[in-house]
């Protein structure tokens, strides 16, 4: 069997052509390929404004940018994420706060989120970045609630969740990142995510003020927008008016951005298959546990599941030439975060999930042989 690793892009002949289609024309930046991405990517997803950006971590330091995060300011996250899900407040000099993880879901539990917003202070958070580990949505009314009983905004990292969802108190599919709670959410289209530009990010929104900011924070602090500069010495002119960066991204990479996003949908339906066929060969095995509760909606960018002896298990699927993964070590227990005192012990479910847990295969180009070997090499182990 040739190496399976967890999570791998998938390339058509088609994508290939249009990524060669820009770089034969006039612009391989700064082109209209960028707005095609985003406007393309604003409607499958359900909301008004689509910012492109090079990474996903951009479009974290974006979001942290545009809802001012100061020196000081503390945001609430949770440690089983991503690096960048926290370091975004850093970069603008806040304070991250962790809130432990439910052991069902895996996602940051709002009953823990509650316990430290009433415990201070009205004013004490800015913000919270809730995250939605794995694929499954987090229930953004709920947190809007709380968001709004404390003033707090909210970004919602959806980069795991392109085409999840969750179902609202009367019972419509809140699509992730449609922004309908959240102040602005942000996607990654790295190599191992839904749809892949080789690198990329997405900030999305329905606030136009927002909005006009990324854009400017994207580009330098620059505007070339006749009604949002002081003065206007001609065709040439633009005004630096923000401190930004340059987080663009390429007309190349939007192209192969668009061409992926047709077969989104597609390759979301594959992975809830692959899924589904997970889930029922491990039903009933006291060896593995999975995440529970109500999964409707779970866009599976990993498929992440609990087992005991996972460290030497681990070791056996690398020998079999299967690269399992673990998402993710927390975040708080990170060298970098120690330093402000977060220490073993302060977030026991996060820290108990990351002792046991594993992502498997999970990626549309995975063949049914190769499943079944996963799923058999596994079963060999324990049985
Ligand atoms: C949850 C989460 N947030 C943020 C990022 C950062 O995205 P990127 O790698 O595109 O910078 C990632 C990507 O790995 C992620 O998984």
């Amino acid at each position: 069997m040739t190496n399976i690793p967890y999570g791998k892009h998938n390339i058509t002949e088609e994508d290939i052509q249009v990524v060669v289609n820009v770089l034969k024309s006039d612009f391989i930046t700064q082109g209209p390929k960028i707005k095609e991405f985003e406007d393309s990517f604003a409607q499958y997803i359900g909301v008004k404004y689509a910012v492109a950006v090079a990474n996903g971590t951009a479009a974290l330091h974006l979001c942290a940018l545009a809802m001012n995060i100061n020196p000081g300011d503390k945001v609430i996250t949770t440690p089983i994420t991503f690096a960048a899900s926290a370091n975004c407040v850093r970069y603008c000099g806040g304070d991250v706060v962790f809130a432990d993880i439910d052991p069902e879901t895996y996602l940051i539990d709002i009953n823990e989120v509650e316990k430290l917003l009433s415990s201070a202070p009205k004013g004490t958070y800015k913000g919270i970045i809730p995250v939605d580990f794995a694929g499954w949505s987090v229930n953004l009314e709920a947190y809007r609630d709380l968001a709004d009983e404390y003033d707090l905004w909210i970004i919602e990292d959806a980069c795991h969740a392109p085409g999840g969802y969750f179902k609202d108190s009367d019972g419509f599919k809140q699509n992730c990142g449609n922004c309908n709670y959240a102040d602005l959410a942000i996607f990654s289209f790295h190599p191992v995510k839904h749809i892949t530009c080789g690198e990329g990010g997405m900030v999305t929104t329905n606030n136009e003020e927002l909005y006009k900011k990324l854009l400017m924070f994207r580009n330098h602090g620059i505007t070339k927008d006749p009604e949002m500069m002081k003065k206007n010495h001609g065709s040439w002119y633009y005004e630096m008016q923000e401190l930004g960066f340059n987080y663009r991204i390429t007309d190349i990479q939007s192209a192969l951005g668009v061409s992926q996003l047709k077969r989104a949908d597609e390759g979301l339906k594959r992975r809830k298959e692959i899924a589904e066929i997970y889930n029922k060969s491990f039903e009933g095995k006291s060896y593995v546990k999975g995440q529970s509760g109500v999964m409707d909606g779970h866009a599976y960018h990993l498929y992440v599941v609990e087992f005991e002896k996972r460290d030497v298990l681990i070791q056996h699927l690398r020998e079999k030439n299967i690269f399992a993964q673990v998402h993710y070590i927390p975040v708080h227990l990170m060298p970098y975060y120690r330093q402000f005192g977060w220490k073993n012990g302060d977030f026991p479910n996060a820290e108990k999930y990351y002792m046991h847990c594993l992502s498997l295969p999970m990626y549309p180009g995975l063949s049914e042989e190769e499943q079944t070997y996963v799923i058999k090499t596994i079963e060999d182990f324990y049985e």
